[in-house]
């Protein structure tokens, strides 16, 4: 069986495949991701907030175990915690439930302690290009620093899961406790410019009417992504 055939994949949009009637989730329209095996059971879950039991319970529902939790980044709307006095369930409830690793990069450790009340002991600190294996399955991390210190893109089998990072349209504030424009203009030219184009990015907020979309397409029509210089581009889009 080849990675494409093993790859367990799935998308929830929070208030919508779950969290439905919490008012917070449905206004900020995240992503949440499971990437697992088929062939031996073993699942991640990405990002998550809100209800994290029933996470839990739509993958079990589909056979799966849950190995690991890894975080794009240590916004409350990802990694569980404090958004603006509405608290967030999220990591630190799902390991009250079932106890596993959580991986971030190794930079955003700090930021997603302190934001999300999750031990210390529980985290699992990565520098760029560090693997998780999921099962038979491969994950790559790459670190993409601008929204947060420690952002974290996510690659397997051909999908980007990029977290605030970049969305279809647009990318990440660079406004934020944390963010630095300059690394934003350096992640979307260079580290995130080897990718091929038939690499589907799956982002963390539903900010455009489809869910994925090929870097290809996106490239050509990311306002973001345009060809310019850092200060033209600084000029533009820092916040
Ligand atoms: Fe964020």
């Amino acid at each position: 069986m080849n990675v494409t055939d093993r790859l367990y994949f799935r998308q929830f949009l929070a208030g919508v495949d779950f969290a439905v009637g919490d008012a917070v989730a449905t206004q900020m329209v995240n992503y949440v991701y499971a990437v697992g095996d088929r062939e031996t059971g073993d699942a991640v879950l990405l990002d998550p907030a809100y209800r994290p039991r029933e996470l839990l319970t739509a993958i079990e529902g589909d056979g799966m175990t849950l190995r690991g939790v890894i975080l794009t980044h240590y916004h409350a709307d990802h990694a569980g915690g404090s958004l603006v006095g509405h608290h967030i369930d999220g990591t630190r409830e799902l390991l009250e439930i079932v106890d596993v690793p959580v991986h971030v990069q190794a930079t955003e450790t700090p930021w997603v302690s302190e934001g999300s009340g999750v031990d210390d002991g529980s985290f699992v600190g990565h520098d760029s290009g560090d693997t998780v294996e999921v099962g038979g399955i491969t994950v790559t991390l790459i670190h993409t620093p601008g929204h947060t210190p420690g952002s974290q893109c996510v690659l397997v089998d051909n999908r980007l899961m990029s977290g605030d990072t970049l969305f279809l349209d647009g990318c990440g504030r660079t406004d934020l406790p944390g963010s630095d424009p300059a690394e934003m203009y350096r992640t979307l030219t260079s580290r995130l410019a080897g990718l091929d184009g038939s690499t589907w990015l799956y982002p963390g907020h539903r900010y455009a009417s489809a869910p994925s979309a090929q870097l290809v397409d996106v490239r050509r029509d990311n306002a973001v992504l345009a060809p310019m210089g850092a200060e033209q581009w600084l000029a533009m889009f820092s916040r």
